[in-house]
């Protein structure tokens, strides 16, 4: 049994160091590597800092690098694929008062993000 979770979380390291993420994830069945195609398109990068995404250094959002380890996303969402999508697509929707602004994400395009995010 330990062996296993210590096996997994090699795994887990040696996948997180792969240049490339990979073509399908079971939490979201999303698609990280159209998501991180998405997150270049959308432009995410210039508010956030994403690993794996060139240029994405911004500081007007919090990092979202470490986003798969949160409790809450967006305030106070519990941290779930749904949730976080909901939010990638309609902050404010979430919270009328969040500075960042509504992209006009698509539903594919949101699930495919939330997939890249949970693995960078
Ligand atoms: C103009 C700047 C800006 C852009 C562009 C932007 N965001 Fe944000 N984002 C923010 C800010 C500011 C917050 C902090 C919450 C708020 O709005 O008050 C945030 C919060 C978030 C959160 C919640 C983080 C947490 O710690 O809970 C996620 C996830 C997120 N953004 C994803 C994205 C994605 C994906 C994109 C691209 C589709 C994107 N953001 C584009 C500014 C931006």
């Amino acid at each position: 049994m330990k062996s296993a979770v210590i096996l997994s979380a090699l795994l887990f390291a040696l996948s997180a160091c792969g240049n490339k993420p990979p073509s399908y994830d079971a939490a979201t069945g999303g698609n990280p590597q159209r998501g991180r195609e998405a997150i270049v398109s959308y432009g995410c990068g210039a508010c956030h800092k994403i690993d794996g995404i060139p240029n994405a250094y911004g500081l007007i959002g919090p990092s979202l690098q470490d986003i798969g380890e949160r409790s809450y996303v967006g305030g106070n969402l519990p941290n779930s694929p749904e949730n976080l999508e909901a939010w990638i697509r309609h902050p404010r929707q979430v919270d009328p008062h969040a500075a960042m602004p509504e992209l006009n994400v698509t539903e594919a395009d949101a699930r495919d993000i939330a997939a890249y995010l949970y693995h960078q």
